[in-house]
């Protein structure tokens, strides 16, 4: 039977709402809204998108927002005073360095400057750490983005074998905490992983993260699977995922579109974390006052 297609951009919609009539709450309560500095180094045009998407997603939802837009000569230096003022900004909930950065500018060192508490794209050791040790923190966005596409679609990850295919710090390892965390049994696999299709054919849960067009075909998937799909490859200018859709609609039960599918689900997810920052982070305020 041919698969479900999971629909990213309505769920993204409806989870923007419910997050709107939340940050509304959050201006009641504390009489400001949460905010979102982007940093953006350089002048990468799909980059460039990106940051101006996750812009306007703040706008709509009530959520304010201030780009920072540096040349790509920049110097590693003057980005990390810009972070450590931001870091000190009240009005700033939210930090978000754009990755990649520019050539010569090293991103594991900036991004260290982040104060975890303002990591909104999960990604200080910090954050990081937390979700490995299944405490509560701020996660990266396109893998929370793949938790919710999942669950939207009724599918209990619980005693699942997932299969992530990438391991990158922003998209693969992420994903597999957070399947683990929700009880899957995970399985990494990456660029010098052997028998490849072997792995992800024993997928219930597939989450191609490799940064490949096409590079999951569907006889590398079993019957039924759900797969889920990362991958964001321009070609010829048209978008591609890393699965190669109509091969794996025919055998997959769920299947996310590429694009619509995990795409808007990741800004969702960034806005969902503004808010809770900006929301323990003014408690926290709260608490410091009394
Ligand atoms: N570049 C590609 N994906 C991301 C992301 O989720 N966050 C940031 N900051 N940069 C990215």
């Amino acid at each position: 039977m041919p698969a479900q297609v999971i629909d990213g951009k309505t769920i993204a919609q409806e989870t923007r709402k419910k997050i709107a009539e939340d940050v509304q709450h959050f201006f009641a309560l504390y009489g400001r809204a949460p905010g979102l500095a982007v940093v953006l180094a350089g002048d990468d045009p799909a980059s460039r998108v990106y940051v101006n998407n996750k812009i306007k997603a703040c706008e709509e939802t009530g959520i304010a927002s201030n780009a920072y837009m540096l040349p790509a000569a920049v110097s590693q230096a003057e980005l990390i005073s810009l972070i450590k003022e931001l870091n000190l900004n009240a009005a700033v909930d939210g930090i978000l360095v754009q990755l990649p950065l520019p050539k010569g500018l090293c991103a594991e060192t900036v991004l260290s400057h982040i104060s975890p508490f303002k990591d909104v794209d999960g990604f200080t050791a910090v954050n990081a750490g937390r979700l490995m040790l299944g405490s509560p923190a701020l996660t990266a966005c396109t893998p929370s983005g793949c938790i919710e596409l999942i669950k939207s679609a009724g599918v209990s990850i619980a005693g699942k074998h997932a299969v992530v295919v990438g391991r990158s710090n922003i998209v693969g390892k992420p994903a597999a905490l957070l399947l683990l965390s929700h009880n899957a049994t995970v399985t990494v696999c990456h660029s010098k992983t052997q028998n490849l299709a072997e792995i992800t054919r024993q997928a219930d849960i597939l989450i191609a993260a490799v940064g490949i067009k096409h590079f999951i075909t569907g006889d590398m998937i079993k019957d039924g699977a759900v797969v889920i799909d990362v991958g964001i490859n321009r070609f010829e200018g048209k978008l591609y995922g890393d699965a190669e859709f109509d091969s794996c609609f025919k055998k997959a039960s769920f299947i996310t579109p590429v694009p619509g599918g995990v795409g808007p689900m990741t800004i969702a997810m960034l806005l969902r974390n503004t808010l809770s920052a900006a929301q323990a982070l003014a408690k926290e305020r709260l608490n410091y006052a009394f």
